[in-house]
């Protein structure tokens, strides 16, 4: 079903993000049908060149980054043609006259901040100034909201100047994949589960996102980031929160965010000892280790970090939720994994060994769930017991409708001009956030702790494997 018709504005058109991402997911979005004859995409940076520049840059990026034959057909040049191109420097005069002049009335505006964040608050003012948001206008950020409470808080602040949080889309790209939104349809679609989700019946879970990738050409950022603010305080909170939060009445975007909400402020500071920051080295001398990537010789900035959080509340009091993430690994796996108690007496005795019903759900690849079940090792020799797993491939179950799933990209632009907020993290939740991961930056600042060597290649540093270890627990393998 087609959106309503729109104009885009994105600031920072030319760069990596937009070629990368946005272009492509509303070319794509465009190519399903859904872009209606009115929409517009204007991209709006310093460069000075004319529309018909910028036309190329996007032809270029769909090939670069959607390529196949959709690129070469005749949708990219019906896509260009929706394409303009305005001047505008951010910090004075320059060019807002004329966006001003190329809004239309009647049509959804949408303004797309991909630039840094020190440039939100003047891109705000000057289309705040120059009267080119209307007062259903919406504006899109990304990550990184903030380095940390106080640059977020004031961020927030900046952007309530001239926008109310009903107009602001904070893009955390994590909740526009399908199989997020899955976590989703899982618990709070079937019957099966809820009933067992909570302290009495879980033993822990495990949330893992690996990469296989390492920091790449990015390493003046990554370097002041590291996987805590690159990755934990966002994504895998993002993750925690669906996988931990109460039902909501509604999936509406204020039910929703409140419960996710809820759950991070319920969290506890988590302890020193429950932490572990590790950092890549060169493998074999073909990959650069981290050090060397981030052209920072004497770096301590974490490219994995794995933790023990806890959730003090009703539901989860006692259920540890050990978290971790981290570059250069053995796969690239996305694994939530929910592993039950034991059950409460075996009838089989002891030798029937312990026993756990474990529900994996994997976020990407090989998108599914594997719910680990326990039953009779056949043969006459007795009552053994053996741990399979009921394995379902969403790609197997859904057939060739299910299709490949849209990038994130592609839903949650379609959901700004739409005006649904669900999948976008409101201001309080970004805030506290921040306010559970500042205080284990501060400590390990303060201790000056240097994170842990760990092998490309491996599934990282061993103290990793120990801090479940102790627990009497292990991690759910990073599959290759
Ligand atoms: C980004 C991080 O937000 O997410 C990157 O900045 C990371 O460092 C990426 O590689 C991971 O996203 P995905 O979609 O590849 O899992």
């Amino acid at each position: 079903i087609p959106v309503e018709p729109f104009d885009l504005v994105i600031f920072g058109g030319t760069g990596d993000l937009a070629r990368r991402k946005i272009l492509p997911a509303l070319f794509r979005r465009f190519c399903a049908g859904q872009m209606p004859h009115e929409a517009r995409i204007i991209g709006a940076a310093r460069s000075r060149h004319g529309a018909d520049e910028y036309k190329a840059t996007v032809r270029a990026a769909i090939v670069e980054f959607v390529g196949g034959n959709e690129a070469q057909s005749d949708a990219l040049e019906g896509f260009v043609d929706r394409i303009d191109y305005v001047t505008v420097d951010a910090r004075g005069t320059d060019g807002w006259a004329e966006l001003a002049g190329k809004m239309r009335d009647g049509c959804v505006r949408a303004f797309y901040f991909s630039v840094a964040p020190a440039l939100f608050g003047d891109l705000a003012e000057r289309i705040h100034h120059h009267g080119i948001a209307t007062e259903q206008s919406r504006i899109v950020v990304e990550k990184p909201f903030g380095n940390d409470l106080a640059t977020a808080r004031a961020l927030n602040d900046t952007l309530a100047e001239h926008f109310d949080e009903g107009q602001i889309y904070r893009i955390d790209h994590y909740l526009g994949k399908e199989t997020v939104q899955n976590l989703m349809a899982i618990r709070f679609g079937n019957m099966l589960f809820e009933p067992l989700w909570n302290s009495q019946y879980v033993d822990h879970i495990q949330i893992t996102v690996a990469e296989t990738v390492g920091v790449g050409g990015r390493g003046e950022y990554y370097d002041k980031a590291g996987a805590m603010r690159d990755m934990m305080q966002n994504h895998l909170m993002q993750l925690l929160c669906l996988i931990a939060m109460e039902p909501p009445a509604k999936f509406d975007p204020d039910a929703v965010r409140d419960e996710k909400l809820k759950v991070i402020r319920a969290l506890d500071a988590v302890e020193p000892h429950h932490i572990v920051r590790g950092q890549y080295q060169a493998l074999d001398g073909e990959h650069p280790g981290y050090r060397e990537a981030a052209g920072n010789p004497r770096s301590s900035t974490e490219s994995y970090i794995a933790l023990k959080a806890h959730i003090s509340n009703w539901r989860w009091a006692g259920t540890p939720f050990y978290l971790r993430t981290g570059k250069r690994l053995v796969a690239r796996s996305s694994v939530i994994s929910v592993v039950f108690k034991d059950a409460p007496h075996s009838i089989f005795g002891a030798e029937a060994g312990r026993h756990a019903n474990v529900l994996s759900i994997r976020l990407q690849p090989n998108e599914g769930i594997t719910l680990q079940v326990t039953i009779k090792e056949p043969g006459p020799g007795g009552m053994r017991l053996v741990d399979v797993p009921l394995d379902m491939t969403f790609a197997e179950a859904l057939g060739p409708e299910g299709g490949d799933p849209p990038d994130a990209y592609e839903r949650l632009i379609m959901d700004v001009i739409r005006g649904n907020q669900t999948l976008f993290m409101r201001g309080d939740e970004v805030e506290a956030a921040w306010a559970w991961a500042d205080p284990m930056i501060a400590g390990w600042t303060a201790r000056g702790e240097v994170p842990k060597p760990y092998e490309s290649g491996s599934v990282g540093p061993d103290h990793a494997e120990q801090l479940l270890r102790r627990d009497g627990r292990a991690w759910r393998g990073i599959k290759p």
